[in-house]
């Protein structure tokens, strides 16, 4: 596993959807670099199972919160509470939503685009507004994107317009806060993970998202900026140019 050499000993990063396939990845890099990692989820189960995925030794400095953020008043009060708990919020990865296909648009029904655009969108909406006034003043917030929200997917076009919302709710943040906090989006590729254990060994593996993760935070050069990796040679190249 990698080392980091800047520890973020002191830290606290929150990470909704931490408990998901490429969030437990971006948990375990932030806590093997010394943060506090706090995840909010809306399931006591899914939080168990992330505490064993993650192993006693990191998982003194996990923090679950069973909570949801699904709308604008979950999210504030959310982010109350942990401002409240830990004094402060220094950076958020948020890796909210995930992958759905097998119909045209045309024959979406109205609970598929509730599920995969709306309430996913709803989520992330509500987490920026929510935490981002409350980052410290060197802090970040990274939104973790897919290609599908560049690239139309045939059969999975609710979740590419959701990926093509967020991708703006970044640019729009960025072009609003004018650097006053560091906003960036990882657009991602397949990443191999624990539901999806095999691929293409120029895939990304979720603990290699996490170390990009952690890399960004810890570049404060970088902001507003979008974040392409496609493979591990994207990778290789992006982790050049960031505090490693
Ligand atoms: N997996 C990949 O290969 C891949 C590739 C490219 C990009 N990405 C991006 O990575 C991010 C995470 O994907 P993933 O594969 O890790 O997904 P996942 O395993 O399904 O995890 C999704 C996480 O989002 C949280 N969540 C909160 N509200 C949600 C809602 N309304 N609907 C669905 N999930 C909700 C869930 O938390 P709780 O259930 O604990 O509350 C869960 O931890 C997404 O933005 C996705 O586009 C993934």
């Amino acid at each position: 596993m990698t080392t980091y050499t800047a520890p973020l000993t002191g830290k606290i990063v929150v990470v909704p959807g931490g408990t998901g396939n490429v969030g437990e990845g971006i948990v375990r890099a932030f806590l093997t670099s010394g943060a506090t990692v706090v995840v909010p989820s809306r399931s006591p189960q899914r939080l168990d199972t992330l505490t064993q995925l993650i192993g006693p030794e990191l998982a003194a400095n996990l923090k679950g919160v069973n909570a949801p953020y699904g709308t604008f008043d979950e999210a504030r009060d959310l982010a109350a509470r942990i401002a409240a708990e830990y004094g402060r919020v220094d950076h958020v990865v948020a890796s909210v939503g995930g992958w759905w296909m097998g119909k045209a648009l045309w024959d979406t029904s109205e609970t598929e685009w509730q599920k995969y655009f709306i309430d996913t969108t709803t989520s992330h909406m509500a987490l920026a507004r929510a935490f981002i006034p409350r980052l410290a003043p060197d802090g970040s917030y990274t939104v973790i994107a897919g290609f599908s929200g560049h690239k139309p997917y045939p059969a999975a076009g609710i979740v590419s317009m959701h990926g093509a919302a967020l991708l703006m709710m970044r640019e729009v943040l960025s072009a609003e806060l004018r650097g006053q906090r560091r906003v960036n989006d990882l657009m991602l590729g397949p990443v191999i993970n624990r539901s999806r254990p095999g691929g293409d060994p120029n895939w990304l593996t979720a603990d290699q998202v996490g170390e990009a993760a952690v890399a960004l935070t810890r570049t404060p050069e970088l902001t507003g900026e979008r974040v392409v990796l496609d493979t591990v040679d994207d990778l290789k190249r992006e982790l050049g140019r960031m505090n490693t």
